[in-house]
């Protein structure tokens, strides 16, 4: 823990030094804003070629898994939440499922402990991976260029091999040591890479080569879902290939709901994002943020607040909405967050010990990766996709050619006990078979006055939403481009621990006191980085400025 935390404090020294400019790429018809430059010129490259979002989405979500395997992925999952030209809206989510061996107490020893590392490294930590089902699935409903010429680009690509960044080199390093702890033998990714680097994966053309050819149904159903199930039981897991033939996405309805005069858009259970985003925002739009000003002590008072309470009702209510009810209407009601606002007050912080979930009635890492993208149609996505953990579970099949996730951790193993981001679950989001983990990705669309005005998102884990939301009122209380918007210093509060989690010397010395001396605990140490925001504005004469967040090597690409 404390490397990771010497790395992330070194980049994001790195990136307060550089000079941020005031505003991010510029384009008249399309852009793409990924993780990686290979991947958001591949996507820019398809919607060149005349193909629409959901082409370049295909395009883009495959480069990433290439370039930027920390998150890029096959081995995982993800959410996608789309505008189309005529103002239809939808999601899709092809988040990971439990095997059909998994149980609600498996990662718990006979004196009902929670085992360490079992659902966070190795075979067993492994939810059925969802992303080539639900990428394949966007393209079958709405894609209109052929696989091959989507797919071969990505395919040369690895082949070619991709150029080790700094960062990518410092990632690289510090989970060296859990690649080799994982795996049974060596991996290609457990080199000493360094920075400027060529890594080629050939293996991994291979099985992109597979897929193009053969559709989905090769993950799912053919040879290489033959070797999935084979490879993972060899390593101790419980998936096979009856849980992969089962997989499907889904497409669900996206959470809405009003800010002012905007429309936002985001991701519904199993993300938790949409409707936890939806509870901060509503709760804080009576107050004058923007009188109050950005990152000043009442703006950050009153979003912790809100935020303390959304993520208390997060971790009791929501799940999967296949297997628990969520009160999803009642969450989001003006009635009910008013009355959960009721005791805030400016004097001093409420104690988290004095929340819990909220009364309903009911009847029931940094290390995600996101990207937006608008087309030359103007349709919009934003996509989230992750391995959960970087790498994942750690566990890469080298025939393959990738790394699979370590996704059964977002479940409550145990209620009570947090998960790698210090989440702590209850019920809702206990484990069974073939249920989806709760997530907090939240790919967001936001329209004003019935127009498309951005795509964004983020990765972060817990963090994911107040990132997203903090974003939002960047660009539309405090009148910052979208680059500025996703540059901005970030704050975050998850009701536990109760702390505000500050990026280390972004805030006010003045702001940290005063906000002391009303009773908030600051931790600038625990989050280096917090969220590495990627979106995409409509100004107002119509044109595409992405913002690429310089937290990471993430990069604007269109025309
Ligand atoms: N695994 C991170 C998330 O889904 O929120």
């Amino acid at each position: 823990m404390k490397k990771l935390i010497t790395l992330l404090l070194f980049i994001a020294f790195i990136s307060c030094k550089k000079e941020a400019p005031k505003h991010g790429l510029i384009t008249k018809n399309a852009m793409v804003v990924s993780a990686r430059v290979e991947a958001s010129n591949i996507g820019k490259q398809i919607l060149q070629q005349g193909g629409n979002v959901f082409d370049a989405m295909l395009a883009t979500d495959l480069a990433l898994a290439v370039a930027y395997p920390y998150a890029g992925n096959l081995g995982g999952g993800g959410f996608m939440i789309y505008r189309l030209n005529n103002g239809d809206i939808g999601a899709i989510d092809y988040r990971e499922k439990a095997p059909l061996a998994a149980t609600k107490n498996m990662y718990l020893d006979s004196i009902g402990n929670v085992i360490p590392d079992m659902s966070t490294r190795g075979a067993m930590a492994v939810g059925v991976p969802g992303t080539i089902a639900g990428i394949f699935e966007v393209h079958k409903r709405f894609g209109t260029l052929p696989l091959e010429k989507i797919m071969q680009p990505v395919i040369d690509l690895a082949r070619k091999g991709i150029i080790v960044t700094k960062k990518q080199e410092d990632r690289l390093l510090e989970k060296r040591p859990d690649f080799l702890n994982t795996n049974k033998d060596t991996i290609l990714f457990a080199k000493d890479w360094k920075e400027n680097n060529i890594i080629v994966q050939n293996n991994l053309a291979n099985t992109l080569t597979a897929i193009m050819q053969n559709g989905s149904d090769e993950f799912y159903k053919g040879e290489t879902a033959k070797k999935i199930a084979k490879f993972i039981q060899a390593n101790g897991g419980i998936i096979t290939e009856n849980d992969l033939a089962n997989y499907k996405p889904k497409w669900r309805t996206p959470i809405t709901f009003n800010y002012d005069d905007l429309r936002v858009i985001s991701m519904s259970p199993p993300s938790s994002g949409g409707i936890a985003m939806a509870q901060v925002l509503k709760s804080v739009e009576n107050y004058d943020l923007n009188t109050f000003g950005h990152n000043s002590v009442k703006t950050i008072q009153v979003l912790a607040e809100a935020e303390r309470r959304a993520y208390a009702d997060r971790s009791y209510y929501l799940g999967d909405p296949d297997f628990v009810n969520v009160p999803q209407n009642k969450l989001i009601s003006d009635a009910y967050l008013s009355k959960r606002m009721s005791d805030f007050s400016f004097e001093k912080a409420t104690p988290s010990t004095a929340i819990s979930h909220g009364t309903v009635a009911i009847v029931e890492s940094d290390e995600t990766t996101h990207y937006s993208i608008v087309d030359q149609f103007g349709n919009a996505i934003a996509v989230t996709t992750t391995l959960n953990s970087g790498y994942g579970s750690k566990l890469y099949s080298e025939e393959l050619g990738f790394f699979f996730n370590n996704e059964m951790d977002d479940f409550s193993s145990k209620p009570g006990v947090p998960n790698v981001y210090g989440l702590i679950g209850a019920e809702a989001n206990a484990i069974l078979p073939e249920k989806r983990m709760l997530s907090s990705m939240t790919p967001t669309i936001v329209e004003k006055d019935g127009k498309l005005l951005m795509s964004l998102g983020t990765p972060g884990g817990s963090t994911i939403i107040t990132s997203v939301l903090q974003t939002i009122l960047n660009v539309h209380e405090f009148d910052m481009t979208m680059q500025e918007a996703v540059n901005a210093p970030r704050f975050h509060h998850q009701w536990l621990p109760d702390e505000i989690r500050m990026e280390p010397n972004r805030f006010s010395k003045e702001t940290i006191k005063a906000l002391k001396q009303k009773g908030y605990i600051i931790n600038e140490e625990r989050s280096p980085v917090i969220g590495i925001v990627d979106g995409i504005l409509v100004l107002p004469d119509g044109k595409l400025e992405g913002g690429a967040d310089t937290r990471g090597d993430d990069t604007a690409a269109g025309f």
